[in-house]
């Protein structure tokens, strides 16, 4: 072994990754310089890290405080007025763009291929892209200008979801106003910590969880691309919303009039048990908690009034000001472990499809940026007219509910 290679063994070593090699002897050239360059692409010291801490982890229930909100209903006409004027002032002046975070597995809904590329059913058989391609036609035509569209995708999926729009000819938008970018990703590691491969001579890299947007921004040059274009607000939304209202006028005027770094809309939970982040103050700081990561007990905790104490759901629906993305660019934020059904191949090189969740996978969120904003905006909107997730196969938060509220909406004339 030469002294590259020397190198590489001795971090395994330290690390205690030394089954990485077992496939080492019979690679070819090309094969154990490329495994080679994935294992020095590592921080390994943040990987264990991050496994030892999250295995400690403690909810602190002692910061825990309701958070401030505005419900759409309560304002009055002349605010509604003056929103609206201000979001479409900010649209026509091209002050506004546009971030889809797409690129997650959507392993819940067993869809083959990219989210955004899932017909859901409706009559007119459109993917998720295509309906939010229509929408964002749309508000471009009344605001005179084509509103900048960043798509972050992920290796796994970046040359499909490319090809997608392409097939589709961008669905009519323009291609440069479509700005693809692909996020970071981390290994998967096994229950004891070690990383896993995806074939004989690749350790398996997945995407690290949509915090890695900010960042990735930047990394890409899709930042660098907003400030020569004057963007000063950025929509952001989750690619499976089928009914997503993308850079609403009244939702655009409202953050720019509160003008916190952050403005975010909520809705009521269903239910304790939505799979749903939830919004609150911890140390006088806007912080959502991840569905999953909320402990039993405080779950059902309610308040005097009867109301569940964690409330305010999380839509993944936010406008972040540019010099907040762009202070924040080089801030640490958290990963945190999630355990999942991983595929990979073992070291006598067969493949093996868990039926039970096998590894995990590391993940930052963007919400873990909320407490680097003093402050933020919190729009309390109505779920049947904003939140429409396309989660699961079949059931609650599925492509028929979706559907339905989709036709309803028609019914009404919302969309
Ligand atoms: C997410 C929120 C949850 C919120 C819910 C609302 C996070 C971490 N959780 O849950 O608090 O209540 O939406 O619907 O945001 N994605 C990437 N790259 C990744 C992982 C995910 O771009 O590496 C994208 C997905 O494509 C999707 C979005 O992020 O558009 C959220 O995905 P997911 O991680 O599945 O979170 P949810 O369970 O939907």
């Amino acid at each position: 072994m030469n002294g590259y290679f020397a190198k590489v063994e001795q971090l395994l070593e330290k690390y205690n990754q030394k089954h990485v090699l077992d496939f080492f002897i019979g690679l070819n050239h090309v094969e154990k310089n490329r495994l080679a360059e994935q294992i020095l692409s590592i921080d390994f010291e943040e990987l264990a890290s991050v496994f030892n801490k999250a295995k400690e982890h403690q909810f602190n229930h002692s910061s825990v405080e309701p958070l401030e909100y505005q419900r759409l209903n309560d304002l009055t006409n002349e605010q509604r007025e003056m929103y609206i004027t201000e979001g479409w002032r900010l649209l026509r002046n091209g002050e506004v763009g546009v971030i889809v975070v797409a690129g997650g597995h959507g392993t819940r809904l067993g869809h083959d291929g990219p989210k955004g590329t899932m017909d859901i059913g409706l009559p007119s058989g459109k993917s998720l892209f295509h309906l939010q391609a229509e929408r964002l036609l749309k508000l471009s035509n009344r605001a005179g200008k084509y509103i900048p569209w960043y798509i972050m995708t992920s290796p796994e999926n970046h040359d499909a979801t490319i090809k997608f729009f392409q097939t589709h000819h961008f669905f009519g938008y323009p291609e440069e106003s479509c700005i693809f970018f692909q996020q970071k990703t981390m290994p998967a590691i096994n229950l004891e910590g070690k990383l896993l491969f995806s074939s004989h001579s690749e350790i398996h890299f997945v995407p690290s969880g949509n915090g890695e947007c900010f960042s990735s921004l930047y990394q890409s040059g899709a930042l660098e691309d907003m400030k020569r274009r004057g963007i000063s607000w950025l929509f952001y939304y989750n690619v499976d919303n089928a009914i997503i209202k993308i850079a609403d006028p009244l939702f655009v005027g409202y953050s720019a009039c509160c003008n916190h770094p952050i403005a975010t809309k909520v809705v009521e939970k269903r239910d304790p048990d939505e799979k749903v982040g939830a919004l609150y103050l911890s140390n006088g700081r806007p912080t959502v908690i991840e569905y999953n990561e909320i402990p039993k007990s405080l779950l059902e905790k309610r308040d005097r009034h009867g109301k569940l104490f964690f409330n305010l759901a999380y839509i993944s629906i936010n406008m972040f000001r540019y010099d907040f993305i762009e202070s924040c660019v080089h801030n640490k934020i958290p990963y945190h472990l999630a355990l999942k059904k991983i595929s990979h191949v073992d070291s006598n090189g067969n493949t093996i499809s868990p039926s039970e969740p096998n590894a995990f996978k590391l993940e930052k969120f963007i919400f873990d940026y909320f407490p680097f904003a003093e402050q933020m905006s919190v729009l309390m909107v109505e779920r049947e007219d904003e939140f429409a997730p396309v989660k699961n196969r079949e059931g609650q938060d599925s492509p028929l509910t979706a559907r339905n509220q989709i036709l309803k909406l028609h019914e009404n004339g919302g969309v």
